[in-house]
């Protein structure tokens, strides 16, 4: 990644900042892995960035070290009660890493936000607001939003594809891989038509593989006969230090630096930055 920390951020406002979704509707393929991996490469390469916790789980508020509990306002003040995201954004352990907590009430929004207006442009809205924050205060000069999401194709996730322009697709290497990822397609295109013209999908990348595993190799030939370039040339491996280190309540970027998982984070990173430069600024 070209730039250091000394370049600085502050010249961008908030409302520059790409904002990617990561998501797939299968469970536990390794979307909050990615999301909060990728984050804290791009912030440690001097890239403001926040992660906005969208899963219910809370996987990804956990793995930025972030305490549930003690948090004020979550990722649901913001979508049902218009709580603005800097007053719900938090620090993170790593530098320049910011998290937009999910509390255990987000497993309601779901159906709370059926009844309230505008029920898919919510976290769109939220973003969109930012920009026109005088003050925004931690948030200021974000260059990247990666919006973890829930293992479903619910108004949650609805909410990040229509607040997003990017999508980062994890898929985890095994046999059954690409079932699903039709509906993923169809959904995606469902919303560029009807809610999020700009929806594209920035990367493809293949999680928890297996040099040892042939099958894998199949695989991944499929994924580029679907998506062609859209699969990143970074395959992240199988790697005990990216499982652990959450437990540690880190991301592998802090927990094991020079770990396999690190360094594959820091390559799909710098890929995600090269993905679309067009709209980086
Ligand atoms: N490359 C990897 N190497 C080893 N373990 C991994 C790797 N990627 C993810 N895992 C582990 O696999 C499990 C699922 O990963 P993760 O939570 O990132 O998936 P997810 O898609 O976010 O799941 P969910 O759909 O439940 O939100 C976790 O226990 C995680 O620590
Ligand atoms: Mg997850």
């Amino acid at each position: 990644m070209p730039r250091s920390k000394a370049s600085g951020a502050s010249a961008h406002t908030a409302s520059h900042a790409r904002v990617v979704a990561v998501a797939n509707q299968k469970g536990g393929v390794g979307k909050t892995t990615s999301a909060v991996n990728v984050a804290a490469a791009l912030a440690e390469s001097g890239y403001r960035t926040l992660v906005i916790d969208l899963d219910p789980q809370g996987n990804a508020t956990l793995a930025l070290g972030i305490d549930r509990n003690t948090t004020v306002n979550t990722v649901y003040d913001c979508l049902i009660d218009g709580v603005s995201l800097v007053e719900a954004a938090v620090e993170s352990n790593n530098e320049g890493l910011l998290c937009v907590a999910a509390s255990v009430d987000l497993a309601g929004a779901e159906v709370e936000l059926v009844g309230l207006p505008q029920r898919e442009h919510r976290l769109a809205a939220a973003i969109t607001e930012l920009g026109g924050t005088a003050d925004a205060g931690i948030l200021a000069g974000l260059e990247f939003i990666l919006i973890d999401c829930p293992p479903s194709l619910g108004l949650l996730t609805v909410n990040a594809l229509v607040a997003a322009r990017e999508l980062l697709v994890p898929i985890q290497a095994e046999f059954y891989a690409l079932d699903g990822l039709g509906q993923l397609v169809r959904t995606v295109d469902l919303v560029r038509t009807a809610l999020n013209p700009d929806i594209e999908i920035s990367l493809v990348a293949l999680t928890m593989t297996d040099p040892q595993v042939d099958q894998q190799r199949y695989v991944a030939d499929e994924l580029r006969a679907y998506f062609g370039p859209l699969v990143a040339d970074t395959t992240i491996p199988r790697d005990a230090a990216l499982s652990e280190a959450p437990s540690g309540m880190q991301t592998a970027l802090t927990y094991a630096p020079k770990s396999d998982g690190a360094i594959a984070y820091r390559a799909l990173a710098h890929e995600l930055v090269d993905a679309n430069p067009a709209i980086s600024r």
